[in-house]
């Protein structure tokens, strides 16, 4: 479950070396290379992140095992800001588009794709975008069902779209309900 070592907020330009480098791993078969510094960059986009508060030991000084320096024996951990999650949306007039949602593999099922898709939805709503579009592959059970919790609805199937090793998959196109209303906001958006 999500605790208080882990955070949500916007992307930072200083973000983008640690963003390409979880992209990667989180989608290994898309053989993506996003540029996330242009990307936070412009003003039709948007990179929601979620961080970690990972704990880091102190760098052992060599010295130490000759002369014992006591004043450091309770010298505490150091803490480092880790990347473990984001959302990359394209706004283009009342319709935006879903570019890509992960979690790295660890941290996956405790709520974060959620609430980094939560996040998002509420940042459309504010900004008056109607609709939602994205798209998926055909066998991504997780965010096939993470989607239609969210009221989107599979309109399309783009054939052989994705790469898969030596072969290709289809892609199941999304598209949300009208998520401006009230009635989407109380439901899904409000906590
Ligand atoms: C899809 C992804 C972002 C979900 O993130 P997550 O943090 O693991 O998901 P959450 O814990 O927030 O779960 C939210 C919802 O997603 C769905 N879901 C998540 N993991 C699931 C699983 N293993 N099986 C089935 N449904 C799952 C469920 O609907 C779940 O809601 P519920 O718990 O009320 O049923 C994550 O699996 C991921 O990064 N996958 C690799 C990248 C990717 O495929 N991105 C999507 C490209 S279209």
């Amino acid at each position: 479950m999500i605790n208080e070592k882990i955070k949500f907020r916007n992307a930072i330009l200083s973000d983008a070396k640690h963003l390409s480098k979880i992209e990667s791993n989180i989608f290994p078969l898309d053989k993506v290379n996003t540029n996330f510094q242009n990307e936070i960059s412009k003003e039709t986009k948007k990179v929601f992140i979620c961080t970690y508060e990972n704990i880091v030991k102190p760098k052992k000084n060599l010295l130490s095992f000759i002369k014992p320096d006591k004043s450091k024996a309770n010298q505490e951990f150091n803490t480092e800001e880790i990347i473990i999650g984001y959302i990359k949306i394209w706004k283009v007039l009342e319709e935006s588009h879903i570019e890509q949602i992960g979690v790295i593999e660890k941290f996956r099922g405790q709520g974060i794709g959620e609430k980094l898709l939560v996040l998002s939805l509420r940042y459309c709503w504010e900004n008056n975008i109607k609709k939602i579009l994205l798209e998926c592959r055909k066998s991504n059970s997780s965010a096939i069902k993470l989607y239609k919790k969210y009221l989107f609805n599979i309109v399309s199937v783009r054939k052989n779209y994705y790469p898969l090793n030596n072969s290709r998959e289809d892609a199941i196109c999304f598209e949300s309900v009208d998520i401006s209303t009230d009635d989407y906001y109380k439901k899904f958006l409000i906590n």
